[in-house]
């Protein structure tokens, strides 16, 4: 019989076994290449000392605590705070097998899933694995399937990031992939479907993994990852930062600080934003920067589809998602990669109940065999659906161009903007004034004796008539024509009036947006 100090001593032992993962060679192996340990990654990311461990002791299938078996299975699981405000996380463990993924491994992460759906709070999911444990063959692929299983049925429910910090290939890509938000450190995160062995094999190319799957790869030309950072520490800081803008859950309001930034405050600077000649672009960040809270904004996926801008920042102490062209860009055209961007974002301030603060300066959809090639109509759609889905506030500023249909996917007031605002410099019609002559005055252009001289004189007068706010603001299609300085206050007082909005759609099963 065991006393009660011995069964003490026990715990403790086995706690101390616990803490140790694959040993403390391995540990100093991981070190070695940069990076940290399970356990060190989840108390940068949480608030200090709030880490709580969940099923420490179990270990893999067949095995037994009693032997050396290693003691929690290559992942660490349990719950912790951010700022407070409860959080489920898992951290995959290298030291153990290569951090690979067991039947265990995977039921003690469906564990705090089931948990954080139950009590309505965000996962956080540390990946840095070899994939599907080679020992346990098809049951580690069962055990894959049901972390997807839970992945898509919290989408939308809980808001769900991961951070990759090490290897993450295979069918294992998924389950990131289905999760809001990817945040990736630059040299030591990869991610891809079949490695540089398969693919040489396979397609002749050579390539390394930095290049088939490294962060730079994802957050600048697939648009896989959203924000890539340089170590393992700012990853996590910047998980911090992104869950401070979203809410427990999507029955949950958004987090609202008590703003410091005076919600009157009107910055001259904007009224001289926009250029006067409408041909020459400008920085967006220039118009988002001194309009949110402290100038503080949080730019997803900066490196991507630069034509359009997105991100959070707050307004009078709220979250909001912001969706800006970018007209030193293409001139802030939608393309594909736009299109596709945008609506991903859109839908994630949806379905959190962040409102939308549109800021639109867009030619139209980039024209090009490339485009209609890989399906401009079916991506743009996208973006088309998600604002006329979107039900949280919206408010739209055109600070210059809106034209054609991308004035109207813009957030307009007819696929239920709520507040929609235009600058002076604003130029809302079917098309910009060059397309437009050539269109309806070509025969006029063509018998005109000096044709530049009658196209200019056309596009003058096209400019002077349509290229402007006030016919929409005579519809009523913009609430208001307001001076760029005041863009601040006017969008704080639209979002605390927008404050207690219910919009609904439909009863449906659910959508069937053109993916
Ligand atoms: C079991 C694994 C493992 C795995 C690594 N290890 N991957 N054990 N199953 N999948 C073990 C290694 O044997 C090694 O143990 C230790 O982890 C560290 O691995 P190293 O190879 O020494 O590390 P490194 O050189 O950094 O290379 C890391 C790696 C490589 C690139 C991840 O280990 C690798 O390629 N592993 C196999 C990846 C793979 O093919 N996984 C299955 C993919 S299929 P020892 O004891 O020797 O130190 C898949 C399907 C998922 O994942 C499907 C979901 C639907």
């Amino acid at each position: 019989m065991s006393t009660n100090d011995e069964r003490i001593a026990r715990l403790d032992a086995m706690r101390s076994r616990a803490l140790l993962g694959g040993g403390q060679t391995r540990i100093d192996q991981q070190h070695a290449r940069g990076k940290l340990t399970a356990r060190e990654r989840l108390e940068l990311l949480l608030d200090a000392g709030s880490f709580v461990e969940i099923d420490a002791f179990v270990t893999a299938r067949g095995a037994d605590v009693d032997d050396d078996s290693i003691l929690g299975d290559g992942v660490v699981t349990g719950h912790g705070t951010i700022d407070g405000r409860n959080v489920f996380v898992f951290s995959q463990d290298f030291t153990v097998f290569g951090g690979s993924l067991s039947e265990a491994y995977a039921g003690k992460i469906c564990k705090v899933m089931d948990l954080a759906m139950k009590v309505g709070a965000p996962i956080i999911g540390l990946n840095d694995s070899g994939g599907a444990r080679i020992q346990e063959g098809v049951v580690s692929l069962g055990g894959y399937a049901d972390i997807f299983l839970r992945n898509t049925l919290a989408s939308g429910v809980v808001p769900q990031l991961s951070v990759v910090l090490g290897p993450c290939a295979g069918g294992a890509v998924y389950s990131p992939a289905i999760t809001d938000f990817i945040v990736m450190v630059e040299g030591t995160s990869y991610m891809f479907v079949t490695g540089p062995n398969v693919v040489k094999a396979v397609t002749h190319e050579d390539v390394d993994a930095e290049r088939l799957g490294g962060a730079t790869t994802h957050t600048s030309r697939s648009g896989v990852a959203h924000i890539a950072v340089p170590d393992e520490a700012t990853a996590l800081a910047t998980t911090r930062r992104i869950l401070s803008f979203l809410p427990q859950n999507n029955v949950a309001e958004p987090p609202r600080i008590v703003a410091t930034d005076p919600t009157d405050r009107r910055d001259a600077a904007l009224d001289g934003v926009v250029p006067d000649d409408a041909t020459l672009p400008y920085d967006v960040h220039d118009v988002i920067g001194p309009i949110v809270d402290d100038g503080d904004f949080l730019e997803i996926q900066p490196g991507w589809a630069q034509n359009i801008i997105v991100g959070f920042a707050r307004l009078g102490g709220r979250s909001v998602g912001i969706v800006a062209q970018q007209p030193s860009v293409l001139a802030g055209a939608l393309d594909i990669n736009a299109s596709t961007k945008a609506a991903r974002f859109v839908r994630t301030c949806d379905c959190f109940n962040l409102p939308l603060v549109t800021f639109v300066d867009v030619p139209g959809f980039l024209p090009g065999v490339d485009q209609e090639d890989g399906g401009i109509i079916r991506h743009g759609a996208k973006l088309l659906y998600a604002y006329c889905e979107a039900t949280v506030p919206k408010v739209t500023v055109i600070t210059r161009k809106a034209y054609g249909g991308a004035y109207d996917v813009m957030s307009s007031k007819h696929i239920r903007g709520d507040m929609n605002f235009a600058w002076p410099t604003a130029e809302i019609a079917v098309m910009g004034p060059a397309g437009a002559v050539n269109v309806i005055h070509r025969e006029a252009i063509d018998a005109a004796a000096n044709a530049d001289a009658e196209r200019a004189r056309l596009v003058a007068d096209y400019e002077a008539r349509f290229a402007n706010p006030w016919i929409a603001a005579s519809r009523g299609y913009v609430d208001d024509v307001i001076l760029p300085s005041e863009t601040r206050p006017r969008l704080i007082r639209s979002l605390d009036l927008l404050a207690d909005k219910r919009d609904v759609n439909p009863p449906k099963k659910h959508g069937n947006i053109p993916l």
